[in-house]
């Protein structure tokens, strides 16, 4: 790929799992959440714009009949403090209640987004709601959390490709890569 010799010099990194590697994991999660959901009314939540590559894959590793849909979380700074007030959109349209509704997530890192968007889906009162993420950084958590299933538990390191970014770029990378500190 061009776009690893040029940018490797503007931001370098490593492969930390392999194309390979992924589609084998992705493929386990598939018949997990397939012989979980059997018989039930799925539908896959997704959480932009991360979620987007691990979505195709893993929705096409599930054999069953399930529904798509999609959100986005923002958060807005307040003031000079940490705390960020999350905006999850758009909600008024999603018809959820009575659904069996997974939450997809590229990554999971302080847990903020997944706790904002939890709270939110749960008032839409779905039959079930359970999270799958591609990655996890189970030390950076500052929530407590419940991730039925995990693609991945890395260490506190930014990574990209396979759908997450640095500065809305690399995304189409096909494998998850290590940003050098
Ligand atoms: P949170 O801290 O769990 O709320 O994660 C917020 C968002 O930060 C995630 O949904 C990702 O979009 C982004 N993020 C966190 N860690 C990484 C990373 O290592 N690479 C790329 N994006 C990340
Ligand atoms: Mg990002």
């Amino acid at each position: 790929m061009n776009l690893i010799k040029e940018d490797i010099r503007k931001l370098p990194f490593e492969i930390l799992i392999d194309q390979k590697t992924i589609s084998e994991r992705v493929a386990e999660l598939g018949s997990e959440i397939t012989a979980d959901y059997t018989g039930k009314k799925l539908v896959l939540l997704g959480v932009l714009k991360g979620c987007i590559v691990f979505m195709t894959d893993l929705m096409r590793e599930i054999d069953l009949l399930l529904e798509i849909e999609f959100i986005s979380a923002s958060s807005y700074k307040t003031g000079t403090k940490q705390d960020s007030n999350m905006t999850i959109s758009p909600v008024s349209t999603l018809s959820l209640a009575g659904k069996h509704v997974l939450i997809v997530e590229g990554i999971v890192d302080s847990g903020d987004t997944s706790v904002a968007i939890i709270e939110e889906i749960e008032k839409m009162e779905p039959a079930s709601l359970e999270m799958v993420t591609l990655l996890d950084k189970p030390t950076s958590h500052r929530n407590k959390l419940d991730i039925k299933y995990k693609g991945f538990t890395i260490g506190n390191k930014f990574v990209i490709g396979y759908g997450l970014d640095n500065t809305q770029l690399y995304r189409n990378l096909p494998f998850i890569g290590k940003v050098a500190d």
